[in-house]
């Protein structure tokens, strides 16, 4: 998309935010900053991604993540920052379980907005959407277990780590261990953040 092509305005009150950001549905004009984050060690890197991504390749994907969104099994946002649409980051819930009321978290935020408090914002603006807005009982993820500040952050909202997915994850040719985390619904309204 180009800068000429009409998008939604800035809203004043954003559905979904946190303190500092807000969330919006991931846009196609999103993708080239997208890439650049999925091919980034510090960035995509942390959040597992281990083959580069073409631009091509993104935006098919792309496509398949508005079904997703359409069938209720998805929901794939761009984080802002408030009073701007341009994209710091991207945040899912993804698995959405209807049956059970679980879903999925993954994030990552570009390599200006890691380690300053955005992503611990957005997580908060996620679970609110997950747990106030669809309802959810649990929402999960997984972390390598060498990625100290992604577990300190999801510590800060309320996650706890269920458990050790002995040697999953192959990095470097050696298969290491990542780290199972979840919050529940009440846990997450002991920990709920105010919000306007
Ligand atoms: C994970 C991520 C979303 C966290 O959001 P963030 O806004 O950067 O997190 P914050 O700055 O709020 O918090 C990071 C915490 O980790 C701590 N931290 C940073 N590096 C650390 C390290 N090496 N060891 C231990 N703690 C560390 C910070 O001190 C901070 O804790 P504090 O607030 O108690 O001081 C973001 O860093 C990110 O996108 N990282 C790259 C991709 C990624 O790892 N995604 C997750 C994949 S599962």
């Amino acid at each position: 998309m180009s800068d000429d092509e009409p998008r939604a305005p800035v809203p004043e009150r954003p559905l979904l935010h946190g303190v500092r950001v807000w969330l919006r549905p991931l846009e196609a004009r999103d993708m080239p900053a997208y890439v650049a984050g999925i091919n980034d060690t510090q960035v995509g890197g942390r959040a597992g991604y281990r083959m580069p991504m073409s631009l091509e390749q993104a935006t098919a994907w792309h496509g398949r993540t508005l079904e997703q969104s359409m069938s209720g099994e998805g929901f794939f946002f761009a984080v802002c920052e408030l009073g701007d649409d341009r994209f710091i980051g991207t945040t899912w819930l993804k698995e959405v379980n209807r049956l059970d009321g679980n879903a999925e978290l993954a994030i990552y935020m570009d390599r200006d907005h890691i380690g300053s408090g955005w992503g611990t914002d957005a997580q908060h603006a996620l679970l609110a959407f997950g747990f106030g807005t669809l309802g959810l009982e649990r929402i999960w993820l997984t972390v390598h277990d060498d990625n100290a500040r992604a577990i300190r952050s999801y510590e800060k909202v309320g996650f706890q780590r269920e458990g050790v997915m002995r040697r999953s994850v192959r990095v470097d040719g050696e298969l290491t261990d990542s780290v199972l985390m979840s919050i529940l619904r009440d846990e997450w309204r002991s920990s709920e953040k105010p919000s306007g």
